[in-house]
């Protein structure tokens, strides 16, 4: 039956391998594969049903809170409402880190790559520690969602064990895992992997949605109390973990789903930038922006679409059941991508392929009400994405090096020039906490120095 569905669907060289002639071990991986993803639903994917189409319409600069507010007096009804949703209990902790990593070319999941200027900790560590931080601050638990993928989802646990959760209880960290995709040729044939399955990519970040529902996370959070979602990214070592002003703004205002942005660095950053159409908040990526869009600049010469996202969002625990009810429906992206692959002899090559994902963002225009709030490019973004130059390990460490140095400047302290410095969430979490901790800090820092 299954072989007779896969033929008329032009997939014949998979047929032949679920054939009683195959090799039994392919044979029983391959019916594995095709057990975990839905087919006809994937064939109109390859048909081009399903996916992205850049939307129509007048694009115009999305309102957003600038990053001056933050010490504004306003802010401090906002900030106190975050401290408060914390304290309360109704806030938890989501990174995604299903990704493939295939920029950083690494083995071992992104989040145990060694990211901090002077320890060297973990990316995982780190985000550890400044949950941890909050929740002796706050005197509350922050329960810690970590998405996974098929690929890294034993590693990433394994991972934790062997580090004893960074000190986290264990009953808080959630692992849970997003969904697979086949990746196809051009022409829309599924590939097989150098050990007989089918190549399969993480169904991309918008997996979450449904993910968090599919693996009862969504009513593990709800039996926890959890009413908002503090969504990040894996690779970005100076976010902001629950931002009290962020989740307060987000809460207090009504909104479902909200951004933090930074200035674009020139119109040629390839950040997606968010913007509004009609009613709707929607989050435009770089390559599918036209120059018209990309270029404008308003009358005082700055860049009209300066909004770029760092993907980092608040989104109500409500909001993610309600687009997940029918199961989610974010369209689908075309990456193409190189796939090593078992060529027509049988030997592994590499073969440009196409990966299906959705992006996260994209469930922006399904919110009645969203805030973006803009924040120092310098304070919360610094990611580890390529192996050399832009968005590097080694970029990221002078950024993380640069900050840290600026909060003892700031304090009074003396930082000797080429030195490295590491502020540990738990001896400080920023600025203002650093400032009360000066005692214990050397009046002047002549030698790399972690502060820990
Ligand atoms: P990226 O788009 O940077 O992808 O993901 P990546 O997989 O980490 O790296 P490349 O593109 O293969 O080099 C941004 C964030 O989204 C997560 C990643 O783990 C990272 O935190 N992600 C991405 C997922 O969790 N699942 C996906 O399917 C894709």
């Amino acid at each position: 039956m299954l072989e007779k569905r896969l033929r008329e669907l032009g997939q014949d060289h998979i047929a032949r391998l679920l054939s009683d002639e195959a090799d039994p071990i392919t044979r029983e991986r391959i019916a594995q594969d095709l057990e975990t993803f839905d087919l006809e639903f994937v064939i109109r994917l390859t048909r081009g049903k399903h996916l992205y189409e850049p939307p129509g319409g007048v694009i115009e600069p999305a309102e957003v809170i600038p990053a001056s507010f933050a010490a504004s007096d306003e802010a401090r009804p906002y900030r106190a409402g975050g401290i408060d949703l914390l304290r309360s209990g109704k806030v938890a902790a989501l990174v995604v880190a299903g990704g493939q990593a295939s920029r950083l070319g690494i083995d071992a999941p992104k989040g145990a790559v060694a990211v901090t200027p002077v320890r060297r900790k973990s990316l995982f560590r780190l985000f550890a520690e400044k949950i941890l931080a909050l929740e002796r601050r706050y005197a509350c638990t922050i329960p810690w969602f970590i998405m996974t993928s098929r690929e890294n989802d034993q590693n990433t646990r394994d991972y934790f064990r062997r580090n004893a959760h960074f000190g986290l209880v264990p009953g808080n960290v959630f692992f849970f895992t997003q969904g697979m995709l086949p990746s196809v040729t051009e022409e829309g044939r599924f590939l097989i992997g150098p050990d007989g399955s089918l190549c399969m990519n993480p169904d991309g970040h918008g997996g979450t949605f449904n993910a968090l529902r599919a693996s009862g996370s969504l009513e593990a959070m709800d039996d926890l109390g959890i009413e908002e979602i503090f969504y990040f990214q894996v690779d970005n070592p100076l976010v902001k973990v629950c931002d009290p002003l962020f989740l307060g703004l987000h809460r207090m205002t009504g909104a479902q789903m909200s951004s933090k942005v930074v200035k674009k660095a020139d119109p040629d950053e390839k950040v997606g930038v968010v913007t509004r159409l009609g009613n709707k908040t929607v989050l435009v990526e770089y390559s599918d922006m036209g120059d018209d869009v990309r270029l404008a600049r308003s009358t005082d010469g700055e860049l009209l679409h300066w909004a770029g996202s760092i993907a980092i969002h608040a989104i109500r625990r409500d909001f993610a059941e309600a687009i997940t009810k029918e199961g989610a429906s974010l369209p689908f992206h075309r990456a193409k991508k190189m796939i090593v692959a078992l060529g027509p002899d049988g030997k592994p090559i590499g073969i440009e392929g196409i990966k299906f994902e959705t992006f996260l963002f994209d469930a922006l225009p399904s919110a009645a009400k969203t805030v973006t709030l803009e924040v120092l490019r310098e304070e919360e973004f610094a990611p580890v994405k390529n192996r050399t130059g832009i968005d590097s390990l080694d970029t990221s460490i002078m950024l993380q090096n640069a900050l840290f140095s600026s909060w003892l400047k700031q304090a009074g302290f003396e930082v000797k020039k080429g030195v490295k410095v590491e502020i540990g969430p738990l001896f400080a979490l920023d600025r203002e906490d650093l400032a009360s901790k000066a005692d214990r800090i050397p009046r002047t820092i002549d030698r790399d120095t972690y502060l820990g």
